[in-house]
């Protein structure tokens, strides 16, 4: 199986940690240059946003990335991009283990690390009991995701410039972690990615360090597209003025996280045993995950309602637990679409407010020719009652997590598309997205603007 999921981070803190003081001795020892806070006074000022172009795909990549320059001069990484999980990482040039890049594409910390007095350093540990002992300890972290991989490094604090939709191009330091550690679940070979970019909310998030910086609003979006990329922005420049359908986050959810609901599962229009799920929005899994009963029931209705079709299981397709063939093989979501029933997720609080899961939302065809169900038992892989919806129901929808108004979004959109940012642009600036883009590599306009 082909299933990955990146998001619902735990943390811990291990002694092994010491094993890298040995690798990057002194040398490595933070230096202070901080970047300094705006006050609070710009936050009122500023709405600029940036995007990213993306790539990837539900099936058969089973991710979504966006190429992101770090460092000075800047190098780019392809980063699994996650609102499941905080913090961004990517492969270190260290003595390393489970890094799947050339050595050049590694991150080489230079007199960067971040010290454990830190105040985001205590951000990325789970143990209360984590202590700095000495205030200019390297800061380690650990991150787990749900599907048991994992990332054990250091924090760095590194150049990562941004295109804003006024023009500008800031490079504020942020910090992030250089991942020396990693394990890849058992049936996941090794992504082709360099990293994880985490965009929840939690202070050690890229997004949170750019809120603070007084550069974006607390809000940070995706429009994945079915036909493979889209895009993301930070910033909330690119919300729609009307259509978008808002929940309010979960109080409860942790700050790593975007939860929303109760809310009730509706088959082809009509209301099903299915109530109460809370639902985490998760672009780091690629398919969307069920309690037990709540997975049962929607096989139950599904296979039900095929009943009397040309359907047959196809029992012999390992992509996904359960498949179906046709008389013919088929090649894309069209050719089943008539076969099977719209989902919808309705959440009750609110009557109206309804996430629609057509075909497309939680069906994939594989490579075999055959139609399989996109939406997973989440109890049999370990995530207990949690429900997550994953890439495969985000899909050509934009999908928006404000962080300001507590509150989460989506609206039906073409995700083939950047969106129009000409309001905003100043001037003659030819190519508003060059360096989110990668298009400047490892060239640097003479125009930057530090924020230190
Ligand atoms: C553009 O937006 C960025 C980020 O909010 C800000 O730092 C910069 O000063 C703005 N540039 C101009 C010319 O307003």
């Amino acid at each position: 199986m082909d299933v990955k999921m990146k998001g619902i981070t735990a943390l811990h803190t291990l002694l092994q940690f010491l094993l890298f003081s040995a690798i990057f001795p002194l040398s490595f020892s933070a230096q202070p240059r901080n970047a300094k806070k705006l006050s609070s006074d710009n936050h009122h000022r500023l709405s600029s946003s940036a995007v990213f172009k993306v790539q990837g795909n539900v099936y058969p990549l089973g991710h979504y990335t966006v190429s992101l320059n770090i460092g000075y001069p800047p190098k780019l990484y392809d980063l699994d991009i996650d609102s499941g999980s905080d913090l961004t990482w990517v492969q270190c040039d260290a003595p390393c283990k489970g890094c799947t890049k050339p050595r050049d594409q590694l991150y080489k910390p230079n007199h960067n690390l971040v010290q454990c007095v830190d105040q985001l350093c205590s951000e990325v540990q789970l143990s209360m009991e984590y202590t700095c002992a000495s205030p200019d300890d390297q800061c380690d972290y650990e991150v787990e995701y749900a599907d048991h991989g994992s990332s054990l490094g250091v924090l760095v604090r590194d150049y990562i410039p941004f295109q804003f939709t006024n023009g500008s191009v800031v490079r504020p330091r942020v910090a992030f972690g250089c991942g020396y550690d990693q394990k890849y679940s058992g049936s996941n070979s090794p992504p082709a990615t360099s990293g994880v970019l985490g965009l929840g909310n939690g202070r050690a998030s890229i997004l949170s360090q750019l809120h603070s910086l007084g550069l974006i609003h607390n809000v940070v979006g995706h429009c994945l597209s079915a036909r493979g990329g889209g895009f993301l922005f930070f910033g909330d420049d690119f919300i729609p003025s009307s259509g978008i359908v808002w929940t309010s986050m979960l109080p409860s959810s942790s700050e790593k996280h975007y939860s929303s609901g109760p809310a009730e599962l509706v088959f082809n229009g009509k209301a099903t045993v299915v109530k109460g799920l809370e639902l985490i929005f998760d672009s780091g899994s690629s398919y969307t995950y069920f309690n037990s009963q709540a997975y049962q029931a929607v096989v139950d209705l599904v296979t039900q309602d095929l009943k009397g079709k040309q359907l047959k299981r196809a029992t012999d397709d390992p992509s996904l637990p359960i498949c179906w063939k046709g008389a013919k093989s088929f090649k894309s979501l069209s050719d089943v679409k008539k076969y099977f029933k719209p989902l919808a997720l309705s959440f009750t609080k609110t009557k109206i407010l309804q996430m629609h899961l057509p075909p497309e939302a939680y069906l994939i065809i594989t490579k075999h020719g055959n139609v399989c169900l996109g939406i997973l038992d989440g109890t049999e892989v370990g995530l207990e009652n949690l429900n997550i919806i994953g890439d495969i129901s985000l899909q050509d929808k934009m999908v928006i997590y404000d962080n300001e108004k507590q509150q989460i979004g989506w609206v039906s959109s073409n995700c083939d598309r950047l969106p129009n940012v000409d309001r905003d642009l100043e001037g003659d600036f030819p190519h508003p997205y060059a360096t989110n883009l990668g298009i400047f590599g490892d060239r640097c306009p003479a125009s930057y603007e530090e924020t230190d």
